[in-house]
């Protein structure tokens, strides 16, 4: 593996679970592994969980750790190539990935969609700029399109928690008040491709995801249908595909309340919104792994730089 980009960079998601859970029980067994190695992490967006468990996870093998914040400390960057720079950006990125290149041995990039241009999302500028002009790995710390460090990390959750070899997980559309990207929904779906599982997505008409994304996998417009037997609920807020980047409908009914939840396990890749995309009692429940899915992300991570380390 060159760079851990998307889902499909996953050699065997089963086998990458269980090395997982095996460094989660021994966290530092690999702890001279990065000795003398820097992770470089860049960040053009906010985050809370993506930025410390992978410090925690570089910590944990060793590693020194860089982190800056684009949105008010770097130069505004210009992905296209052969512009005239004469409005905002200040630094090319042929000479920012090639010059963060020499400082790190792994570069982790945030860079989350516009929701303003499909196309322009879709091209992934800034991980893709960053692609061609660096010299060392790319991690994606959530892109346009994807984030599989959290999608890794709810695979490993999914496989603490299940309590049959062939569960029933749900992908559950809830309301919120701003446009969000559908990064985190379409690294679960591709992730729930490699897994045993009896699988459903529901949402209100009008917020399908990328139809490449979604091929052949069921979807039920009714919430209800669709939780019915369910032992894993993941509750998660997109905007509009096709409509694209706007918010259709904010219905309050499609909120997850612990009433429609059942028996099932809930799951959120947070941060979440209380009592608009589920209900106080459903996060103050037992049935919730928020805090547990969060805590993985650490061995997501420490995971995928243990194989960046080794190759
Ligand atoms: N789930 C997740 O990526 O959280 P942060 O945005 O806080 O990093």
């Amino acid at each position: 593996m060159q760079n851990y980009l998307s889902i499909q960079d996953i050699v065997s998601l089963p086998a990458w679970v269980a090395e997982a859970r095996t460094l989660k029980k021994e966290p530092q067994r690999y702890h001279t592994l990065g000795k003398g190695k820097t992770l470089g992490l860049l960040f053009f967006n906010n985050s809370l969980r993506t930025r410390l468990s992978t410090q925690k996870a570089a910590m944990n093998l060793g590693m020194e750790v860089m982190v800056m914040n684009f949105g008010n400390e770097g130069w505004t960057l210009e992905f296209e190539d052969g512009t005239v720079m004469d409005q905002g950006a200040a630094e090319h990125v042929q000479e920012a990935a090639r010059v963060v290149s020499q400082y790190c041995d792994i570069i982790g990039i945030r860079a989350f969609a516009s929701l303003k241009d499909r196309e322009k999302d879709e091209a992934e500028q800034v991980l893709q700029g960053f692609r061609k002009y660096a010299t060392v790995p790319l991690l994606n710390l959530e892109s346009s399109l994807s984030h599989p460090l959290q999608a890794l990390a709810d695979a490993i959750t999914l496989e603490e928690h299940k309590t049959t070899p062939h569960p029933k997980v749900v992908l559950s559309w809830a309301p919120h008040p701003r446009a969000l990207p559908h990064a985190v929904a379409n690294s679960f779906v591709e992730m729930m491709r490699l897994q045993q599982a009896d699988f459903v997505i529901t949402h209100p008409k009008g917020y399908e995801l990328d139809p490449r994304v979604t091929r052949g996998i069921p979807i039920e417009y009714e919430q209800e249908k669709a939780l019915a037997g369910a032992d894993f609920v993941y509750v998660k807020n997109w905007s509009s595909y096709t409509d694209y980047g706007k918010v259709l409908t904010q219905d309050p009914a499609w909120m997850l309340t612990a009433g429609k939840l059942g028996h099932a396990r809930f799951m959120h890749c947070l941060p979440v919104r209380r009592n608009v995309v589920v209900a106080d009692t459903v996060l103050n429940s037992p049935q919730s792994l928020v805090i547990e899915q969060a805590n993985n992300r650490t061995y997501a991570a420490q995971l995928v730089l243990k194989k960046l380390l080794e190759q």
